[in-house]
């Protein structure tokens, strides 16, 4: 489809001072975009006020959203919505129509409410339903702590509308209150300020006084504990992680110590992060002022913790400069994967760095790879329209994305470039831009200034990967590559090799297995590292997915497997596992588990392995 925009009908002459020039300020420009039926530039919310019951025995969440307009003359304004219950809509406090449009598999319903030119205020009375994709109620044995249920929600990309109805596009920003009544033996936490203890009575009030865009309103109910690790930052978890949780996490601090001095103030007051039962969907979840992560990246020696600068790093690249619209996400992940590296590089220096982006290269060589067939995938702007936005998460955005900017700071030298990104983000907070706007801004205050030619057009709208790709290269990458085969040609396995070794590094050691590696080689390897019973969730993955390559046995390594797949529901392990059964020919070892542990995953990883395994429910 081709982009277009709109401009607001409004339009407010504005005078600029200094030159007593005049300019033309539209007060909004919304682009147009095709995962929301909402029509922003006639009418568009800017205030959330929520008031909602969490009903665990119903399994629904029931309540009221208040909206707070701008209308610009229109008599309706509309909403997305996805199967949820309207019971009724008022305007301005008086019962208003509204009617739900055609529903669409992917997009769910528009919903269109009467509204006169003067209305100030929507409520609509609602309630969730069975179907809702964004929600996953937990019971106490999908908990850590087996006591308690638990629930969370993903809005991102397109389900917040799942759970409350809304205008439900990156585009529209808005500040929030709730009110959440749960169970009193519960806490409830949300992308917002957040209490540190339970209430008496299971009412929580929450304020977002910080514009946002709606996929990043998340809500989590659970019988957890608060511990901080500075003043600005701590973890929520079950009482069982609690300490584990901190430990893992006691960097956090450091971290956005780091983030402020490459990019500017951290705007968000508060950064914590709630540690949330295994099947959450995600690794990690850049909810504002609460980051959602899955246990899985508690390791025990803070080894994985790039993840929780990854999410920090969104608090600049996606929460305060957003995407537009989901053709242009890779706006939120390259950058973000590219300030995480730069994170990772001040807290522990540039060999760990480029350890975690050589990795994200070799898993860009296999997308590309993968997408073959399907060229027009592989460019950082994508066209999803018809599409679920899901498809665009991939490692794209984040790895193309990366590259691409860091070729660009070879090119420019890290002082020019670290003080445009500054800028950017300055210049950008709390708004949207697209990728043009992007272009549009690089050319202006990068480029040009500096008469830097670069093929920008080409690494954003053409496939595959420029030649003027920067060059990663890891010294302790060789070293795994030569110890592996050391260990390979001589048929010992010398462990003092290996002791001081990141992840990174037993990650790059795993992958390299040569197609001819025997079972008993993998077995010397296993018995001698035990990675079958690996607790470190990334080195385990990798290791689980070559024992389903080589068809190794060994060590109960298939009862392993069995059970993370039925206890994890992280979708880029899972479907990785589930993947590798299928490139293998072992569908129905994959539909075996898979019926087994379908019921423990949340929609997002469900719907994706129901489709790569051709599941009938
Ligand atoms: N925002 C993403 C997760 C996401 C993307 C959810 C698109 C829904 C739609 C989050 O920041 C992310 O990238 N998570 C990664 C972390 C990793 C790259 C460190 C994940 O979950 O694996
Ligand atoms: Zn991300």
């Amino acid at each position: 489809m081709k982009k277009q925009t709109f401009l607001y009908a409004l339009i407010v002459l504005a005078f600029n001072c200094d030159n007593d020039k005049k300019e033309d300020i539209t007060t909004s420009n919304y682009v147009e975009e095709a995962h929301s039926f909402a029509q922003p530039n006639i009418s568009v919310i800017k205030h959330l006020d929520l008031n909602i019951d969490v009903n665990f025995d119903e399994k629904i969440i029931e309540g009221i959203a208040t909206y707070t307009i701008e209308n610009n003359d229109a008599s309706e304004i509309v909403l997305d919505s996805k199967f949820i219950d309207i019971d009724r809509v008022e305007a301005d406090g008086k019962d208003t129509p509204f009617s739900l449009g055609n529903f669409d598999e992917q997009l769910g319903q528009a919903l269109k409410i009467n509204i006169e030119n003067d209305t100030k205020t929507i409520s609509i009375y609602y309630k969730t339903t069975n179907k809702t994709e964004a929600l996953q109620w937990l019971n106490a044995q999908q908990t850590a702590d087996k006591t308690h249920p638990f629930l969370f929600t993903q809005g991102q990309a397109i389900l917040t509308r799942t759970w409350i109805p809304i205008q439900d596009s990156p585009q529209i920003r808005i500040t929030y209150n709730a009110t959440v009544k749960v169970p009193s033996e519960l806490m409830a936490v949300m992308s917002a300020e957040n209490p540190k203890t339970k209430t008496n009575d299971g009412v929580y009030h929450f304020k977002m006084r910080q514009p946002i865009s709606p996929y990043l309103i998340a809500l989590a109910v659970g019988d957890i504990d608060y511990k901080a690790v500075s003043d600005r930052t701590g973890v929520y978890a079950e009482k069982s992680l609690i300490d584990k949780a901190h430990a893992e996490f006691s960097d956090m601090e450091k971290m956005v110590v780091a983030a402020e001095n490459l990019y500017g103030n951290y705007d968000w007051d508060q950064f914590d992060v709630i540690v949330l039962p295994p099947s959450f969907p995600f690794g990690g979840m850049e909810n504002p002022r609460l980051t959602f992560a899955t246990p899985t990246v508690i390791a025990g020696d803070k080894s994985l913790t790039s993840l929780i600068a990854h999410e920090l790093a969104h608090s600049w690249s996606g929460n305060l400069v957003t995407n537009a619209t989901w053709n242009d996400f890779w706006l939120n992940e390259g950058f973000t994967v590219y300030f995480e590296i730069r994170i990772m590089e001040a807290l522990y220096g540039k060999d760990r760095a480029n350890m975690i982006a050589l990795i994200g290269r070799q898993d860009l060589e296999e997308e590309v790879e993968g997408f073959k067939d399907e060229p027009n995938m592989t460019k950082l702007k994508l066209d999803l329209t018809n599409k679920n936005p899901d498809d665009g998460m991939n490692s794209i955005a984040y790895d193309k994305g990366y590259l691409f900017l860091r070729t660009l700071e070879e090119k420019v030298g890290r002082e020019k470039f670290d003080a445009f990104l500054k800028s950017y983000f300055k210049t950008n907070a709390f708004s949207t831009v697209t990728t043009e706007d992007f272009i549009d801004y690089l050319n202006t205050n990068l480029l040009q200034p500096n008469a830097i030619s670069f093929n920008v057009d080409e690494w954003i709208y053409q496939p595959g990967i420029p030649k003027n790709q920067a060059i990663i290269v890891s010294d302790k990458f060789e070293n795994a590559e030569r110890i592996l085969h050391v260990f390979l040609d001589t048929k010992a396995v010398d462990v003092s090799q290996t002791k001081d070794w990141t992840t990174q590094e037993w990650v790059h050691f795993i992958r390299n297995f040569p197609e001819t590696i025997t079972n008993d080689d993998m077995k010397r390897i296993d018995d001698a590292f035990n990675l079958t019973h690996s607790t470190n969730s990334h080195i385990a993955m990798v290791w689980f997915e070559q024992a389903i390559n080589h068809d190794y046995h060994g060590n109960s390594v298939d009862q392993n497997i069995e059970a993370f797949l039925i206890r994890v529901g992280r979708r880029w392990y899972v479907s990785t596992l589930y993947k590798a059964y299928k490139r293998n020919n072992k569908v129905d070892e994959a539909l075996a588990i898979y019926k087994k542990a379908r019921a423990n995953y949340h929609s997002v990883t469900a719907n994706t392995i129901d489709e790569m395994l051709d599941y009938k429910k």
